[in-house]
This record gives C-alpha cells, structure tokens and sequence, in this order.
C-alpha cells in the first residue's frame, strides 16, 4: 500500500477541514493552537511535503533551507505578506493564497468598520456602559456624514472595489481611489469611481480606506505628512494590514485632531497594540477579524485544504501565487 504524504496543519482548524485532510494525508495538526516559534515550525515540518498555514507562521529563507521536503505552503488568508515568495519561487516551493472566498465579507466588515468609526459607535458605547448617560444633548457624539460623502480607497483591487460598490451605490458617495495601476473602464464605471493621485484623495477625502497589500514599498503608506494632509473632518479605516499606517504617528494625530477618527482592524507588530492608540477615545480597534463570519472562514479554510489536495494528489493547486520550475 502506497504511503500517504505527510502535512502540517500550523494552527487550530475547523474538525471537518481535518477530517477532510485526512482522506489524503498523514496530518501533523495543532488543535491546541500553540503558536509555533521558527524552530518548532522547522521541526514540525521534518519529513512534511505540505503545510497549512495562516498569517501567523513566517515562510523564510531560512525556514526553507531547513525543510528540503516541503512543496506547497496554503495560506488560509488571500494575503501572504508572511511568505517570502522568491525565497519559496526559487527552492520550488508552491504558495497559495484564499482569494475571492473572502471578498464581500471583508467588504462588509470594512463598511462596518466606517460606519462605527465616523458615527463613533465604540466611543459612545463605552459612554453608556461607563454609566454616563444622563440626559440627551444636542451635540452628544455628533460625528461625520457617510452617506452622500466622499469616500477614497486606497488599493482597489476585489476587496477596493466591493467596498467602493456599497459606497456608491448603497449610501451615494463619490468614491475616488488610487491604486498602482488604474482599473479598465468598465470596472470603474460598475463601482462608479474616479482614479486619482493619492494626495488629491487625501486632500479630497471624507473617509479613507486602505485596502492595498502589504509589501516593503507600502511600508507606512500613511504617516504624519499623509495624515497631515487630511481633513481635520476626516476618518481613516486600515483593514488592509498592519505597517501600512504608522500607528504612532496615528494615535498622535488622533489625539491632537488632525484628522477626526480612525477605525483599525490591523496594526504593526500585532496582536500587540500600540500602546498609545488604547489610550485615545477617538479610535476603533478591532483583532484583524474583517473576514471573520463562520461561512467565510469555513470557505477560506476549505480552499486551502483543496490547494494542498490540488497540488499533492492531482497536480494542479486551485490558486497559486508562484510558479515555480517543476
Ligand atoms: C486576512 O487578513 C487575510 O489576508 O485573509
């Protein structure tokens, strides 16, 4: 009887991807979801050809070195700033991402999360619990317009652009972006927006929203100077990742008013938290969960296991990011 191949499941995952996984392979899993350190993940992947991974685990030179047996590393995440693709690219290993499964759900959360911002939902509520809502006053947590706004995405790709269709065609916004590369005609005018530099969507903005990839040359997209730019009314929403925003030249702007509000779902070095955003009023802050309903993770976890099935037993990964020399 042919031996099944061996994979590592990193991180806790729903039974039934396991289960799923089994059929196939011999699995190495961490239900008990110890976060492993880049020892233990090189340890645990001697004598594996596969790994299931999320943000969490990093994908270096180093790492491969250590693990010539490793073929394909599925990230249940469509970002993959955990994985140092040419390093994977050149020791023939195969990256896959979860696209698509996460579009909508992400774009809901990223709404969601301007809604609560400029309407300072999280604020106000911590108001009430705190006891301190005695009477109604006039200007009592009075905050930013959404609908019939001007809202500017930064990075329009599917996550941009279904957040710029619920913009624009949900609550009436003129929604501009910037992007690297501006979309074809028929894309902009489905979600009905204009391509503009990134000062004048600053500049021009009511609520800006970052939903660009994460990569050295987006390091700190926003800092002080952009912050600066913006208008004292402005809001800022970053679902995109941590190291896009300088989160202390942030949590200085929010307290000083450069800009009204922020709502951040992901932050630099997270989990930890810079320790001046948790003491500003003005922000929401969320544990990067813009993809977070059980449907969506289910599907996000499911794509990744058919990448390592895909590739392992039929040849073929269903959404690869490299492609590496066979
Ligand atoms: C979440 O941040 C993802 O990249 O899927």
């Amino acid at each position: 009887m042919q031996t099944k191949p061996s994979v590592l499941v990193a991180r806790a995952v729903f039974p039934e991807i396991l289960h799923k996984l089994e059929q196939h392979f011999t699995v190495d899993s961490n239900q008990d979801d110890i976060l492993f350190s880049a020892e233990e993940l090189a340890r645990r992947l001697q004598g594996k050809v596969g790994v299931f991974t999320t943000g969490s685990e990093r994908i270096s030179a180093s790492l491969l070195a250590q693990c010539p047996e490793l073929r394909i590393c599925a990230n249940m995440a469509v970002g993959y700033n955990n994985f140092d693709l040419p390093a994977m690219t050149s020791a023939g290993v195969v990256a896959t991402n979860t696209p698509d499964v996460l579009t909508e759900t992400t774009a809901d959360f990223g709404f969601a999360l301007l809604m609560a911002t400029a309407r300072r939902m999280a604020e106000s509520e911590h108001f009430l619990r705190a006891g301190l809502w005695t009477r109604w006053s006039y200007d009592m947590f009075a905050g930013a317009e959404v609908h019939g706004s001007i809202l500017g995405i930064i990075g329009m790709g599917r996550i941009g652009q279904g957040i710029a269709r619920r913009g624009a065609l949900g609550f009436g916004m003129k929604v501009l972006y910037c992007n690297r590369k501006p979309l074809d005609a028929a894309t902009e005018a489905a979600c009905q927006a204009r391509h503009v530099s990134k000062t004048e969507l600053l500049q021009t903005a009511d609520h800006v929203m970052l939903v660009l990839p994460y990569s050295a040359e987006a390091h700190h997209t926003i800092g002080a100077a952009e912050l600066a730019l913006m208008k004292p009314t402005a809001t800022l929403v970053n679902i995109a990742r941590g190291g896009i925003v300088d989160d202390a030249a942030l949590a200085a702007a929010l307290r000083n008013r450069t800009i009204a509000a922020a709502g951040l779902d992901v932050f630099e070095g997270e989990p930890a938290v810079h320790p001046d955003l948790l003491t500003v009023p003005n922000v929401v802050l969320t544990p990067h969960i813009a993809s977070a309903t059980m449907p969506t993770r289910m599907a996000m976890a499911g794509l990744a296991a058919d990448n390592l099935i895909g590739f392992l037993v039929h040849g073929k990964a269903l959404t690869p990011l490299n492609a590496p020399a066979p």
